[in-house]
């Protein structure tokens, strides 16, 4: 059998297709693959590991409908069109669990960065602009007993509140379609109104999947719901936030800060006024990038590879 790889995996992973018999075919360019140079290298395999944002659209479905199934390296989705995949019969596969502390640990770290204008500082000592010692520079803010409000807490939101908690004894909101009864017994979470989440959050933390529902969410007119001491968090997917929404709304300091994992367009440009400001930090989507998770992530890839090939039910299929 063979596997066509979009990019890199951990090294486990390709070891445990190996001790499978399944030849492997890795795209080995420092590029993403376009969309023809996929339909191309998936001609003549049994199976796709997607890496990266490749489109699984209908049209690539239609054009490999000879695959046996499709292992995402990633939880999110939202670039596969499921109904599509479904209707031809081809499994998709994804990683959720194994990533969410990682995730949360950047969400958190992204947090602490942007309260104490980390990056923007640490930059200045780069341009020789640390001259002398200043009582009052640019001061951060504290999170300290503030309030973490989440939308979308599912098990990443869930990983992030209990690091804020843990931490800073943060009182958690958080708003979702349904109540995280989990969340409301283990944590305390407070089910509250999508207005209300805006209206009574210090540190507002995405944590959603991107859907018609979700997308561009985060408009000028949502953030100017938000407390004007607010840091807002993405690390779910950009197209959740209207970036020059965010841009207008941190400039004129309708909000305090921002962290982003995740941006929109990915790669971001290196002049978005975004990597300038003072209290923002971005980050290029490391949600994930650790040695342990992305390890655990190879070997659900390689779990749902081998069943889908066996044309047995995947451990971790996207429904
Ligand atoms: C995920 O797992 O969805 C990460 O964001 C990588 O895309």
């Amino acid at each position: 059998m063979k596997v066509f790889i979009s990019g890199n995996i951990a090294p486990v992973g390709l070891k445990e297709l190996e001790a499978n018999n399944i030849l492997v075919t890795q795209w080995k360019e420092n590029r993403q693959i376009s969309p023809e140079e996929l339909i191309e290298a998936c001609q003549g395999q049994d199976a796709l590991i997607s890496v990266g944002p490749n489109k699984i659209n209908a049209g690539f479905l239609k054009a490999c409908n000879h695959l046996k199934v499709i292992a995402l390296h990633s939880v999110g989705y939202d670039n596969v069109d499921i109904a599509a995949a479904k209707a031809l019969n081809i499994p998709i596969g994804n990683t959720p669990g194994v990533l969410s502390a990682a995730t949360a640990d950047t969400a958190f770290l992204l947090m602490l960065a942007v309260s104490r204008k980390a990056f923007y500082t640490h930059k200045k000592i780069i341009k020789g602009e640390w001259k002398n010692y200043e009582p009052s520079p640019e001061l951060g803010i504290e999170v300290n007993g503030k309030t973490l409000g989440i939308f979308g807490l599912g098990k990443i939101g869930l990983e992030m509140a209990r690091k804020c908690i843990g931490a800073y004894n943060m009182s958690v909101i958080y708003h979702n379609r349904s109540h995280n009864e989990e969340a409301e017994q283990v944590i305390g979470a407070r089910y509250v109104s999508f207005e209300e989440l805006l209206a009574q959050s210090d540190v507002l933390s995405i944590h959603t999947a991107l859907t018609p529902e979700t997308k561009d969410k985060f408009t000028l007119g949502v953030f100017k719901q938000m407390k004007p001491n607010s840091i807002f968090i993405n690390t779910a997917r950009g197209g959740i936030h209207n970036e020059k929404d965010l841009i207008k709304a941190l400039k004129e300091k309708i909000i305090w800060g921002a962290g982003l994992d995740v941006t929109n367009p990915e790669p971001m440009d290196k002049n978005n006024p975004l990597l300038a400001m003072e209290n923002v930090a971005v980050l290029p989507h490391i949600g994930s990038a650790t040695e342990e998770t992305r390890a655990a992530m190879a070997q659900i890839i390689v779990k749902n590879i081998v069943a889908g090939l066996k044309e047995e039910k995947l451990p971790f299929e996207v429904k």
